[in-house]
């Protein structure tokens, strides 16, 4: 059912229209200072099943009650007894932005609560907040006012975006100050535990209380059989439309990355910091300055929603922030978002090595090496892929049972089913080829040498391209490849053909690199070649 959402002002007759309006049971989003809030009387289960219905929230996902004052936490009975360390962590950091659970009283309705015996309860320190729960007379239960598993709304416009027509009313109060939602604490466990991070850091709250918890849900995925303390940790959160990817690395090594994809692919944009929005290629949508993580923080939620705005984006690299501080925030949403996607740029300068078989790579590669290059070769990443527990399980469910009788991978029967129908081939490269690449950047990453060489046949095949800030293909005659395919492989001249056959051509390693290795000559003559090019890396 459609109903109209009466947009208000802050005034105080609106503020008094809708106090009424929650008296009666209704809907209405509120500005606080870290972000809207849907709220419903606290203490009506009925009122408050309605938010759960208009944002199409999981019913197990309690709720947070806000109050006016510290004392409406004992005159109201909301909970079962307010713990020192609780008073302690009121009078510190209330009226503003942080969640105290404690043992709940019996007034809160097991809808606030989500059945659980805790109850989450905070004292905003938006002056509209306050007058509206002073207005009404009630304690305000109030998630964010998004639609469940989007960006939380910052601004009235993103709240009408998401909940017009669903909800009685909504106060415009302009933006909010801190951008993302309070800092959650339990005092309900021996040790009280950080439940989720906001601007009231860590190292802030131990200064009050001692002792503080960080739960393993705030940075961690939790595995399928691991229980969320805070049951919000355990959705998929904060997230655009467009897959968004949390990439880890310097400002240059994260700046390169980007303009290589967009190069390659047209459609990703990146969610960085206002200092690098002049060098990179692609749309960008700041966070703020890369100094200042309050500003980041403020502008968070408005840049995730901003990225479905963009036409033709895809892919959202977004440049992550270190863990600390405030940054303990931003990367909690952030990874969210990414739904725990991360790439770690090695801070090494990698550069590809490919080419078509048979052109002398390995060769290339070995006298690299005695140059003083790393090399991380993309057939060893492959063969540690494939013994993954994980891989393996993939595999098996595509090809059926490829498995020798004592669990290993039957490599010879995968190559055989996967060479089959160029399907089946396509198939095997989903499973591995993302897997190859994060362990080649594993690898990468341990090299002694700042140089390091992705020595990789399907280097183009397996995006592995985009990690290369300089590539270097390999090619030579027909004749001779095929002279040495027969002769490395033991093959018969057809089977080598056939092979031959597969791969690109010239033109297509021509058009992909940076430098070309032509190996028709002699031995002394390549060596020559690969100083030369490998002289021309240090020149940038
Ligand atoms: O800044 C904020 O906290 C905003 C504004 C509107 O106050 N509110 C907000 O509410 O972010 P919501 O519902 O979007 O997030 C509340 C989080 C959820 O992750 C929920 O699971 C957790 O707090 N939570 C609430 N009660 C809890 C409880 N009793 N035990 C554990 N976690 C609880
Ligand atoms: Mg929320």
């Amino acid at each position: 059912m459609k109903m109209n959402t009466l947009h208000l002002t802050n005034s105080q007759q609106d503020i008094a229209t809708a106090a009424a309006v929650l008296r009666d049971g209704g809907l209405v989003a509120m500005p606080t200072e870290t972000v809207y809030g849907l709220a419903a009387n606290a203490l009506d289960g009925n009122a408050v099943r309605r938010i759960f219905e208009a944002k199409g929230r999981p019913m197990d996902n309690p709720l947070i009650v806000h109050i006016a004052e510290i004392a409406d936490i004992e005159r109201l009975g909301l909970v079962r007894e307010f713990p020192e360390t609780a008073r302690k962590l009121a009078e510190a950091f209330w009226p503003g932005p942080l969640t105290i659970i404690m043992d709940k009283g019996s007034v809160i309705p097991d809808e606030v609560s989500a059945g659980l015996s805790t109850v989450a309860i905070r004292l905003p320190s938006h002056p509209d907040a306050r007058r509206l729960i002073r207005e009404s007379g009630l304690p305000l239960a109030a998630p964010s006012a998004n639609t469940s598993g989007k960006p939380s709304p910052t601004t009235a416009q993103h709240v009408i975006d998401d909940m017009d027509g669903r909800i009685e009313a909504v106060i415009d109060g302009g933006a909010c100050d801190v951008g993302v939602e309070s800092t959650v604490i339990t005092v309900a466990t021996d040790i009280p535990r950080i439940l989720r991070p906001g601007i009231i850091t860590r190292e802030e709250i131990a200064a009050v209380i001692g002792d503080v918890e960080v739960d393993k849900a705030v940075l961690n995925k939790l595995e399928n059989n691991e229980r969320a303390s805070s049951p919000g940790m355990k959705y998929k959160h904060y997230a655009p439309r467009a897959t968004v990817i949390l990439v880890r690395g310097t400002d240059e090594k994260f700046i390169g990355f980007v303009n290589r994809c967009q190069k390659r692919d047209g459609n990703v944009a990146a969610l960085c910091y206002t200092e690098d929005i002049g060098k990179i290629d692609a749309p960008v949508i700041s966070l703020g300055s890369e100094n200042d993580q309050k500003q980041q923080a403020q502008a968070l939620f408005d840049a995730l929603r901003a990225v479905d705005e963009i036409d033709g984006v895809e892919v959202v690299y977004a440049h992550c922030p270190s863990a600390d501080g405030v940054g303990m925030a931003l990367y909690n949403r952030l990874i969210r978002a990414a739904a725990f996607r991360v790439i770690d740029l090695p801070d090494k300068r990698i550069i590809g090595l490919s080419g078509q078989t048979g052109a002398g790579k390995s060769e290339v590669a070995g006298m690299l090496r005695e140059l003083g290059a790393g090399i991380v070769s993309a057939d060893v990443a492959a063969r540690e892929a494939v013994e993954e527990a994980d891989v393996k399980a993939a595999l098996c469910a595509a090809f059926g049972d490829v498995l020798n009788p004592d669990r290993s991978l039957n490599r010879a029967r995968v190559a055989r089913i996967a060479f089959s129908s160029e399907k089946n081939l396509k198939t095997l490269n989903s499973i591995t080829h993302p897997r190859i690449v994060e362990i080649m950047l594993r690898k990468a990453a341990e090299c002694e040498q700042d140089i390091v060489i992705f020595d990789a046949p399907q280097l183009f095949e397996a995006h592995a391209d985009v990690f290369c800030e300089k590539i270097i293909c390999v090619l030579s005659d027909r004749e001779k490849r095929l002279e040495r395919i027969v002769r490395r492989d033991n093959l018969v001249k057809e089977e080598a053909e056939l092979r031959m056959s597969v791969q690109f051509d010239e033109r297509f390693f021509i058009d992909r690199s940076d430098s070309i290795i032509y190996n028709n000559g002699s031995v002394e003559e390549l060596r020559a070649r690969v100083k030369e090019v490998y002289g021309g890396l240090s020149d940038g």
